[in-house]
């Protein structure tokens, strides 16, 4: 066994801790409270590479390793988790999809410029009705000639109205259920593709989520990724390593609340000594540490898996499943340890506890990391 990360990997943790401390930082409350999309940020962070992390260069992105990747999440959510979401839907979900299954066509076309940061994409899979339960695809793509013509809506779109490129599931043959679903490349501007309302959230709010409305959209055929069919397949390929980037992104917020927290209590007198020293306090912080070490390793093994090339369909689910709920546990308690402090704006603490209940509910909820984890054991 191996624990040392490489120069590498050391490297581009600490370039992603600086830029968080120096260009996320300013302006992240204000950021939240007007719900505010970090559009100078994305840029920078397209500069510095975060958007096409594991891409390949040969396709524009920054050849680095999922270790590395999760490293860099980790480091951006500690302080600013609307910007995370947007690095790992555009790394997990676009590029990486993009990459494994796309056509060199459609790597040429579209994946240089979103590895690059030069354009930012969605993923396009929940529905009003097809949430967790994916399988039950409404959206329809029916052959046209050389189209497909696209129908329906999908709901709660990470980057829903700043994205160019939208990788969008959709049900051609109803008849063979999730066999019968395919995924497209649909750019914003094509005819009938509208961006819906604007969703008021809880957190995460400087990420922007919508729906968006498909009406009669004419899509070429060249743009559906892989064979007719494999839609759903896509999907949970895609969604099975962006689980991991959710876990790091859990993790992130955790571990920025705690240090918060610890920092906090240090400086923070009651009772005639600063706060650490008494026990209820002290204990806290030892629970958060062993939580969020024990979920660094979960996430670290899963990222390390997939760059062994092994499956990590059960490591990912069990990565996100645990560090969403250490995410939770910490912040609410690092808010506990600020006190009345703890509930205001400017110790970000109350932020970051509103931030860590969307990494138990997006790409797979904590019920359906159980479902994907428990049937992974019993067949083992
Ligand atoms: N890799 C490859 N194939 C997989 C797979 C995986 N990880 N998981 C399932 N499949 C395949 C199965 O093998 C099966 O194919 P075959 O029939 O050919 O064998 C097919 O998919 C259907 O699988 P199931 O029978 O297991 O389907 P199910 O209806 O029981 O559902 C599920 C499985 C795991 C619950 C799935 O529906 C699921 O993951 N749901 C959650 C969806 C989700 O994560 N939504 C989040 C939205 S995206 C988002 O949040 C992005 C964002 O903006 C941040």
């Amino acid at each position: 066994m191996d624990f040392k990360f490489t120069e590498e990997q050391l490297l581009i943790q600490e370039a992603a801790r600086d830029f968080a401390k120096t260009e996320l930082l300013p302006g992240v409350i204000e950021r939240d409270e007007k719900q505010e999309f970090p559009k100078a940020q994305v840029k920078r962070m397209g500069e510095l590479g975060f958007l096409g992390m594991m891409t390949s260069e040969q396709y524009g992105g920054s050849g680095m390793d999922t270790v590395s990747y999760v490293l860099v999440m980790e480091e951006l959510s500690k302080v600013d988790a609307s910007c995370s979401v947007i690095v790992s839907v555009n790394n997990s979900l676009v590029c990486w999809g993009l990459e494994k299954f796309g056509n060199e066509e459609q790597k040429q076309k579209y994946l240089i410029p979103l590895a690059k940061g030069e354009i930012l994409g969605a993923f396009c899979l929940s529905e009003p009705e097809a949430g967790s339960d994916a399988t039950s695809q409404k959206t329809t793509a029916i052959e046209d000639g050389d189209h497909y013509i696209i129908n329906g809506t999908k709901n709660w779109i990470t980057n829903g109205a700043s994205a160019d490129v939208y990788l969008v599931i959709t049900q051609t043959h109803p008849e063979l259920k999730h066999k019968g679903i395919n995924a497209f490349i649909v750019e914003k501007g094509m005819p009938g593709f509208e961006i819906g309302p604007k969703e008021h959230k809880l957190g995460i709010r400087g990420s922007d989520t919508h729906s968006l409305i498909f009406n009669d959209v004419r899509v070429p055929k060249e743009n559906r990724i892989g064979e007719d069919g494999f839609g759903f397949k896509f999907a949970m390929k895609t969604l099975a390593g962006g689980r991991i980037g959710i876990a790091a992104q859990a993790l992130g917020i955790a571990s920025g609340a705690y240090e918060l927290a610890k920092a906090y209590s240090k400086v923070r007198k009651s009772f005639g000594t600063e706060i650490c020293n008494h026990q209820a306090i002290a204990f806290k912080l030892a629970d958060m540490h062993t939580q969020i070490e024990a979920a660094r390793h979960l996430v670290l093994k899963a990222a390390w898996e997939k760059d062994q090339g092994q499956n990590y369909d059960l490591s990912g689910a069990m990565a996100k499943l645990y560090a969403s709920q250490v995410a939770m546990d910490t912040t609410i308690e690092a808010v506990q340890i600020h006190g009345g402090n703890g509930y205001v704006k400017e110790y970000h603490v109350e932020r970051l506890m509103r931030d860590a209940k969307i990494t138990q509910i997006y790409e797979g909820t904590s019920e359906i990391q159980k479902i994907v984890i428990s049937r992974a054991i019993l067949e083992q």
